[in-house]
């Protein structure tokens, strides 16, 4: 456990975190108070639970400011700002994120990820707080023309509601950017967060069936499904199976410090969109033999049909953030097994 006293927090920034009990919302929140800042959560737990919280309590000695409530109750959230007094920025992770059901029940998606942002950004402006980042996806490229992909490749049609809301959000933010110049904005396009913190404390939650690769993986070679399913095998990749970009979690938790700090060191204000990947396209095929030979753990995997609407390959160019952000990943795709592993075996306990 890391020794974070109490009364340290009186002179940290607050910095209120929206998904802060979410996968990667949990573990943003640890690297914050291990850079200096205050985080304050605010979360409803739709998609996550209170473990969370006692993960980060014990990963810090000290349980975070914790408001659970709807980030798009704009009254709820007026409140909670009046409350925090002085706030120095938001992360806004909060937000529906499964594909499928975005296809099946698009209005949830508009309603909660595209009206949770109209809220915030309204409240943020009624309490003068002008710093925002905002959770986007590699989603927003669908299937690039080129790999590694740039931030200025053109945006694809979105090939679901759930992108599509990505999309809008960052629309909305560059526009509210250009009519506010007070509004300072880093959207942050993730590529395929994985892992765990190492401490085995928090990781990913995944409600039902999973219908991420690595949680898939995880939960096969524990033994909670029969077996993983390898979605295709005549891609034009060098094994045939699909190639993503996996990035550690607690890498991608830095790079909303950095971004927060980024935002610091700029004036005038800026809205600026970040490509955080680890720069590595790995295939499936490559994941499940790297989770094999760090945990020395074997799993039943059998070749299966193509999953309709995947792109074949996507991966970062990670120039941008590198060199104007000044963040970059450190941990590898099998420190990420590793921890996702660990954090599997924490959970059956
Ligand atoms: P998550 O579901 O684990 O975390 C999201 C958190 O937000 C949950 O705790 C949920 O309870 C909360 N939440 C949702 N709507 C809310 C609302 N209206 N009010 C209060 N709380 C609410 O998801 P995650 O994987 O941590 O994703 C965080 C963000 O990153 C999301 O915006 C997601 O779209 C984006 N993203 C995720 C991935 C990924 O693969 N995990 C990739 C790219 C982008
Ligand atoms: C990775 C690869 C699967 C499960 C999704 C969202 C995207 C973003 C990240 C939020 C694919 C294959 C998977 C399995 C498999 N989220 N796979 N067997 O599809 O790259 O991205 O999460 O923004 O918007 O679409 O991630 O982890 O689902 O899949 O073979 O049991 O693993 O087909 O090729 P994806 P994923």
């Amino acid at each position: 456990m890391l020794s974070v006293p109490s009364r340290i927090f009186d002179h940290m920034k607050k910095v209120l975190v929206t998904g802060g009990a979410g996968f990667i919302g949990s573990h943003t929140v640890v690297e914050l108070v291990l850079a200096g800042f205050e985080p304050i959560i605010v979360d409803d737990l739709r998609n996550s639970e209170e473990r969370a919280l006692d993960g980060i309590a014990k990963i810090l000695g000290r349980t975070p400011t914790f408001h659970r409530l709807d980030c798009a109750d704009a009254v709820a959230m007026d409140a909670v700002f009046r409350a925090e007094g002085a706030v120095h920025g938001v992360i806004h992770f909060a937000a529906d994120k499964a594909v499928g059901e975005s296809v099946a029940n698009p209005m949830k998606y508009y309603r909660n990820n595209v009206g949770s942002l109209m809220n915030l950004l309204g409240v943020m402006d009624a309490h003068g707080v002008h710093r925002i980042v905002f959770s986007s996806s590699c989603t927003v490229y669908g299937q690039p023309d080129a790999n590694p992909v740039t931030e200025d490749a053109p945006d694809r049609k979105a090939a679901s509601p759930y992108g599509f809301t990505k999309v809008a959000c960052e629309q909305m933010l560059r526009d509210q950017c250009h009519a506010d110049r007070r509004l300072r904005a880093v959207l942050l396009r993730y590529f395929n967060p994985v892992g765990a913190h190492p401490s085995g404390h928090i990781g990913e939650l995944p409600l039902g069936v999973p219908n991420n690769l690595v949680p898939y993986v995880t939960q096969t070679a524990a033994g909670l499904r029969d077996h993983l399913t390898v979605n295709g095998s005549d891609y034009a990749t060098s094994d045939g199976s699909c190639v993503r970009d996996y990035i550690h979690v607690v890498d991608l938790a830095h790079a909303h410090v950095r971004a927060l700090q980024w935002m610091e060191e700029h004036d005038p204000p800026v809205c600026e969109v970040f490509n955080i990947g680890t720069g590595n396209g790995n295939s499936v095929l490559e994941v499940i033999e790297e989770f094999r030979k760090v945990n020395n753990v074997d799993l039943p995997v059998v070749m299966g049909p193509r999953r309709a609407g995947d792109v074949e390959s996507v991966y970062a160019d990670t120039t941008k953030c590198r060199t104007v952000l000044g963040w970059q990943a450190e941990r590898s795709l099998g420190d990420a097994m590793r921890d996702a592993w660990n954090w599997q075996l924490q959970l059956k306990r």
